[in-house]
């Protein structure tokens, strides 16, 4: 019998033209900051959300920035439509870029990120992003993250909506560059948080 766990774990088997709409529970976002980067570092500093959606990791980001400047490049009546690899954003413009992207996109993503940044990018990606020698060689290799944060508890995501009940079998991690200080990349990884981290109005169409 074929074995299909790798399948069922690494793909969510979008169209190649899909804008690979699964939103990030709230939790995970206040895990970057709260596990990862540490809430004291983003106060009143700018960041850039450049594949918002409907929000739901904009918002989160909102509660430890100064500001949050969001955009997707599609319509979702949460922020301006922009492609944020072909929109003119400056060099430098914002202190942080934090998003999680289409999977398909995240290694332009990245690269792009990486010139619009000031002090740090952070990517939420598939464990697995970590591996494949075109990642390697395009990024890795040239611009290695300063941390690599895998997530213990699984981060469930579906499409077009957040659900509190939904399950996963992917692993995801958080990819963070920080720009302004030159370290050995460590690997950390995010304990577990997703109760202590949850919000009343984190999942807007629970009905209970
Ligand atoms: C996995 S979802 C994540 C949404 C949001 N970042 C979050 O975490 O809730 C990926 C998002 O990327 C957007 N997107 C796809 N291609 C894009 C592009 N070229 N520029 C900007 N946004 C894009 C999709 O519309 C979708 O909202």
């Amino acid at each position: 019998m074929q074995n299909t766990s790798h399948a069922v774990m690494a793909q969510r088997h979008e169209a190649a033209d899909s804008p690979d709409d699964f939103p990030t529970p709230p939790w995970a976002t206040r895990a970057l900051i709260e596990q990862v980067i540490g809430a004291d570092e983003v106060r009143g500093l700018s960041c850039l959300e450049p594949a918002c959606g409907r929000g739901y990791m904009a918002r989160p980001l909102a509660e430890y920035f100064g500001t949050v400047d969001a955009a997707d490049a599609f319509h979702y009546g949460h922020a301006p439509v922009r492609d944020f690899l072909t929109y003119p954003y400056e060099a430098k413009s914002h202190d942080w870029v934090i998003t999680n992207p289409p999977f398909r996109l995240a290694e332009e993503f990245v690269e792009r990120a990486l010139g619009v940044a000031r002090k740090g990018v952070a990517i939420l990606a598939r464990t697995v992003f970590l591996e494949s020698v075109g990642r390697y060689e395009n990024i890795f290799s040239r611009c290695p993250p300063s941390v690599f944060a895998q997530f213990s508890e699984r981060v469930p995501m579906v499409k077009g909506r957040v659900d509190p009940k939904a399950s996963t079998a992917t692993g995801y991690a958080w990819f963070v560059w920080q720009l302004d200080r030159d370290a050995t990349p460590r690997l950390a990884w995010v304990p577990p948080c997703r109760r202590g981290l949850e919000r009343e109005g984190d999942y807007p169409s629970l009905r209970l």
